[in-house]
């Protein structure tokens, strides 16, 4: 812990109380309730945000549509000049934004400032893509026709993120939707609200240099009882990209439905990785620690279901306890260069921890290793969970849920087929991998009869992702890209153009109307 937790905070100009509205420069008188941030490692406030109302809402959100009005006429590449000065100022404050996320969101330093490095490659990528939203040309079948696609943007692109990424899932998404023409609105966790304050304070020096207009990049922190179904219900917003659980995804998006509102949406995980007797186990065997127990469980590509071949089950378990072992001193505060496991991010957290285990054992599952809350030494709250393995098996009520926590359920499979099947058999397909060192097995878990999810990796973790890939997954995953590959085109609406430029006027389909 090199450096104190108020000279972070001072260097990102986070006052004691901070307005729970910005604009781009501007920061808002704002009425609703006062936030207080913990840090869940020491169980102490870190400072306030005073929230916003409803009122202070709207008015924010009539200063984004005429932003909208000017914004979406400045060129792509233009727009993109900014998001790349915003990667820049990003590279100068990657250590204290990463040291922010670990006191408010308890991730581990490394974590945190790889978190950073997302917003900044996206930033990026944004940049890149900027010259390339390009539609086609269509093949007419009428003479002296042309018809061709091309994308507009949207106007307001709502943004609501959860704790567990509290800055990268705003990037993703706002670089890509600004650089599209959008304005953003971004509805952060209410318990991670100041790591948004610190990215809006470090932009806004670039916004105020480049004369964006105010009303592109917006921040409101608002209680969800305040603003929740409010946000997605309001018909001034065009998307709505929403990172969550499946219950509140699933209720935002009947919501937004009702309106044909346009929703991303990226929810639960109940990530698998398989592993076949071929494996290499020496890269196994991390790859599914990193992915099981890395931000203490809390990412939604967190792997939480091991489904290994009989073959090889007995040493896999071994090897994992004997790691899963090695572990226990370096579980701690996040800010402390040793330590690989931070805290859960509150108390409910952990009552989900200890329920889930206890269904486990109680539906029949075997504790292979952990199951208690850590304590000694410099652990100052209850937050601090023990890794744990579960022997279970797939059908079980709890490995069929989400559970934001490390217990990693261990699970056999007779052969590569029943693995797939037992991958493919939950409710949720975001993340998923395969160990093998068979080429045929890769081919076969990576073709339709295999991996259902919307990441399917061999030999690697499920967590993880690059930017550069479309991020996001099938069923109650919720369907949903967002990042890289072609997820610009979710930002943007496609138009269809068809021009006449003859004489004539000929129908499609040969159709003659003759009067
Ligand atoms: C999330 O947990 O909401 O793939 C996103 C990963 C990260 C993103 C996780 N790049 O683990």
């Amino acid at each position: 812990m090199a450096e104190g937790i108020s000279v972070t905070l001072e260097k990102l100009e986070i006052e004691k109380t901070n307005s729970g509205i910005c604009t781009g420069t501007n920061w808002s008188e704002t009425h609703g309730p006062v936030i207080m941030s913990e840090n869940p490692s020491t169980g102490r406030d870190i400072a306030a945000v005073q929230s916003a109302s409803y009122d202070d809402y709207d008015l924010m959100i009539k200063g984004a549509e005429r932003a909208f009005l000017e914004w979406r006429k400045w060129p792509a590449p233009k727009r993109a000049e900014i998001v790349r000065q915003i990667g820049i100022k990003l590279r100068d404050y990657k250590e204290d934004l990463g040291r922010l996320i670990s006191i408010e969101a308890g991730k581990i330093l490394q974590e945190g400032m790889g978190e950073v490095q997302e917003m900044i490659d996206i930033c990026d990528f944004a940049l890149g893509q900027a010259r390339m939203m390009n539609g086609v040309m269509l093949r007419s079948e009428r003479p002296d026709h042309k018809m061709y696609d091309q994308y507009h943007p949207l106007g307001i692109v709502g943004i609501v993120t959860s704790f567990n990424f509290p800055m990268a899932v705003w990037a993703w998404n706002t670089m890509l939707a600004v650089t599209a023409g959008n304005v953003v609105v971004w509805k952060p966790s209410s318990k991670t609200p100041l790591t948004a304050v610190a990215v809006h304070k470090v932009i806004s020096g670039i916004l105020s240099e480049n004369k964006v207009p105010e009303g592109v990049f917006n921040l409101v922190i608002a209680k969800s009882s305040v603003l929740g179904d409010r946000f997605i219900e309001d018909r001034r917003i065009a998307l709505l990209s929403i990172t969550g659980s499946t219950r509140v995804g699933r209720h935002a998006a009947q919501l937004a439905g009702k309106r044909f509102g346009k929703v991303i949406l990226e929810l639960g995980g109940n990530n698998a990785a398989l592993v076949m007797p071929s494996a290499n186990l020496d890269l196994a065997i991390p790859s599914i620690v990193f992915g099981a127990v890395g931000t203490a469980g809390q990412r939604c590509t967190t792997t939480r279901r091991v489904i290994v071949h009989e073959a090889v089950y007995d040493k896999v378990k071994e090897r994992l306890v004997n790691a899963y072992r090695q572990l226990e001193s370096r579980i701690g505060n996040p800010l402390n260069e040793n330590t690989l496991i931070g805290p859960l991010i509150d108390s409910a957290a952990v009552d989900a921890y200890k329920k889930a285990i206890s269904n486990a054992l109680s539906e029949g599952g075997k504790l292979a290793y952990g199951n208690s809350i850590v304590s000694g030494p410099g652990i100052e709250t209850s937050n601090f969970v023990m890794p744990t393995i579960i022997e279970a098996q797939n059908h079980f009520k709890i490995v069929q849920e989400e559970t934001f926590a490390p217990i990693l359920y261990l699970i056999k499979a007779g052969s590569l087929e029943e693995a797939i099947a037992f991958n493919n058999d939950v409710p949720q397909g975001l993340s998923s991998t395969l160990f093998t060192t068979i080429l045929a097995e890769a081919e076969k878990w990576l073709a339709e009869g295999g991996s259902d999810c919307g990441i399917a990796n061999v030999n690697m973790s499920t967590s993880g992702a690059e930017i550069g890939g479309a991020f996001g997954g099938e069923k109650d995953t919720g369907g949903g890209r967002e990042s890289g590959s072609d997820a610009w085109k979710l930002y943007m609406r496609r138009q269809t153009v068809n021009v006449n430029y003859g004489n004539e006027m000929p129908l499609a389909q040969g159709i003659r109307f003759e009067f």
